[in-house]
């Protein structure tokens, strides 16, 4: 099918892209709202790199994270089936939109997350949205597994991006960047975890092309944490290790997803380290863009990629950035300097502030 891209005002990504996913009239559309998320110009990391780079912020979505264009259309599709339950194994954002939208379809929500790894605030959210909340003694990855294996046994819908409804939800962040850009980017840069994400932007970048959006395709560059790069290595990492919490996963679902979006594309999957991925979020903050550890990794991607100098000059270039950076407060605070506490009164203040 083609046409033009006439979506603008059409509220949540279903409904924006009603053609385009595998929804019918008896589909219930259970929906925040989700999608639609600015595409942001970043002047400093242009000048930084010689190349023209935007910044997808999917930390405002409803839930904070990308999570929810998958999410609506998982819990959609469960509604539509019949089903009463739904499950996933998380690092936390998956879990925080599974429980918002399987809230909002009245239906049961359970959760495993691995134990102490989990950000505060999507813990917050999975238990405020009431879902059955389990910390698992393993890693996600182990997780994972457990879900999987619910899901075969029992009449439980797995909302993990291993459900195709979810990576058909996620590809229509891809059809974003080609509205706003008018086409395309050069380059396309995102972090990698269980490597859904990787796998739907490509879907949807492809798409693109059939639906006449776009008459080109970007080189896509996804970033693991160094402690964490399976794909990286090329084999299953048991004991993943990363700051960056969210993607801290040894054996990723999606895996020859991401490879054929790299191989295809003329793009790479790469590694950044820890230290590099806190450098690129503390830069983004200065610039006033919060994100959470894991959505960094994408800009120090793009650094270690003008490091090498594999950015074509003038080239445009999309960042994705994954998650909000208050879904986890301690990082932000643990490298701030601590408020001061001053008398209420203009003297003391002013001094503080260097202004007396
Ligand atoms: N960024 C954030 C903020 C994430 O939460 C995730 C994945 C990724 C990037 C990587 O995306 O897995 O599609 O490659 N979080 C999952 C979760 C694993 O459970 O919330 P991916």
């Amino acid at each position: 099918m083609t046409g033009p891209l006439t979506v603008a005002g059409k509220r949540g990504i279903i409904r924006r892209y009603l053609d385009q996913l595998p929804v019918s009239a008896a589909t219930p559309i259970v929906t925040l709202d989700e999608g639609d998320t600015p595409l942001i110009f970043s002047e400093r990391l242009s000048q930084e790199t010689g190349a023209e780079v935007w910044l997808k912020y999917e930390g405002l979505n409803p839930t904070g994270s990308f999570k929810d264009r998958g999410m609506t259309m998982a819990i959609s599709k469960a509604l539509e089936e019949g089903s009463k339950v739904v499950v996933c194994a998380s690092t936390g954002n998956t879990s925080a939109s599974a429980a918002a939208y399987a809230g909002r379809a009245g239906m049961v929500c359970a959760v495993l997350i691995p134990e102490g790894n989990v950000a505060l605030g999507k813990l917050a959210q999975a238990l405020v949205h009431g879902a059955r909340v389990l910390e698992v003694k393993g890693n996600f990855d182990q997780a994972l597994e457990l879900t999987k294996q619910m899901a075969d046994e029992q009449p439980i819908t797995l909302v993990n991006s291993v459900n195709p409804f979810r990576i058909e939800g996620q590809k229509t962040a891809a059809f974003e960047v080609v509205e706003a850009l008018g086409r395309a980017p050069d380059l396309h840069v995102m972090p990698v975890g269980n490597a859904g994400n990787i796998t739907a932007y490509w879907k949807g970048y492809r798409e693109a092309i059939d639906l006449g959006w776009s008459d080109s395709l970007p080189a896509m560059f996804g970033f693991q944490a160094d402690g964490a790069n399976p794909i990286v290595t090329g084999s299953p990492i048991a004991s993943p290790k990363t700051i960056a919490t969210a993607i801290r996963i040894g054996n990723p679902a999606s895996w020859s997803g991401a490879t054929d979006a790299a191989n295809d594309s003329g793009g790479r999957i790469s590694s950044v380290r820890d230290k590099e991925i806190l450098e690129a979020y503390r830069s983004l903050a200065a610039e006033g863009v919060f994100v959470e550890l894991a959505s960094a990794a994408s800009v120090a991607g793009l650094r270690q990629m003008a490091a090498e100098k594999r950015i074509p000059p003038g080239a445009t270039v999309v960042c994705v950035l994954t998650g909000h950076g208050l879904k986890d407060p301690d990082w932000a605070i643990a490298g701030a300097p601590r408020p001061l506490t001053v008398e209420a009164s203009i003297g003391p203040i002013l001094e503080h502030l260097d202004l007396a």
